[in-house]
C-alpha cells in the first residue's frame, strides 16, 4: 500500500502547471496516464469514455484557437482530449470522466510531466477540431509537458474548519 501521509503531500503539492519544456513525452509515459484514466472509477463501471492523445503539432495549435484561457496548450508537446460517450452513461458521463481526469492529472504529476484542466474553451469548435459527434461531451482538453522551470507556490485553500461540519 502506499504511504498516505506521503500521498497526502503529493495532493498537496500537485500544481496546475502552465509552462511546458520543447522535449517529448516517451510513449511508456503516455500510456501510464492513459492507464490512470483506464483504472477510473464509474458509475455501474460503464467507463463512457474516451482519450484522445494528439501530438501533431498543427491539431494541437487548431484546437489552442478554442482554447481561451489556455493559450498556452500550443507549447505542450502532447495533449489529450478527454470525452464523455454520453450514451454509455447518460446520468453520470460527468462525473465519470471528471474522476477520470483527476488520476490522469496526477499521474503525469508523479511523472513530474505539468498539466492543466482546460475549462475555459469553445467547446463547439474544439469538437469540430477532433471530429466529435453529438453523443460525444467534450470535458476537458489537458495539456502535458515536462514541467518548464519551478513549480508554482501552493495556490490558496479554504480552511478544513470553513468547509466541514460534523453532525452529532
Ligand atoms: C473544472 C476546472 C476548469 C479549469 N479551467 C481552467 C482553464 O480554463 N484554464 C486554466 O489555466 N486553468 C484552469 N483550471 C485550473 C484551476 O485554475 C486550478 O486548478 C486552480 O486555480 C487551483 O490551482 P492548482 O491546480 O495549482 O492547485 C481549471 C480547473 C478545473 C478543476
Amino acid at each position: 500500500m502506499i504511504n498516505s501521509k506521503e500521498l497526502l503531500e503529493f495532493f498537496k503539492n500537485r500544481r496546475s502547471i502552465r509552462r511546458y519544456q520543447d522535449k517529448p513525452i516517451p510513449d511508456e509515459e503516455i500510456k501510464m496516464i492513459l492507464e490512470a484514466g483506464r483504472w477510473t472509477p464509474s458509475a455501474s463501471n460503464k467507463q463512457p469514455w474516451m482519450f484522445i492523445v494528439i501530438k501533431n503539432k498543427e491539431k494541437i495549435k487548431k484546437l489552442t484557437e478554442s482554447a481561451i484561457y489556455g493559450k498556452f496548450i500550443d507549447k505542450a508537446p502532447v495533449v489529450i482530449a478527454i470525452v464523455g460517450k454520453i450514451n454509455e452513461n447518460p446520468n453520470w458521463y460527468i462525473q465519470d470522466t471528471s474522476l477520470a481526469s483527476m488520476n490522469m492529472i496526477l499521474m503525469a504529476f508523479s511523472l513530474g510531466i505539468g498539466t492543466c484542466w482546460i475549462g475555459s474553451m469553445d467547446r463547439e469548435k474544439a469538437k469540430e477540431n477532433l471530429g466529435l459527434g453529438k453523443d460525444d461531451f467534450l470535458l476537458t482538453v489537458l495539456p502535458l509537458g515536462y514541467i518548464k522551470g519551478s513549480i508554482p507556490k501552493p495556490t490558496l485553500r479554504k480552511s478544513l474548519d470553513q468547509i466541514t461540519r460534523e453532525i452529532n
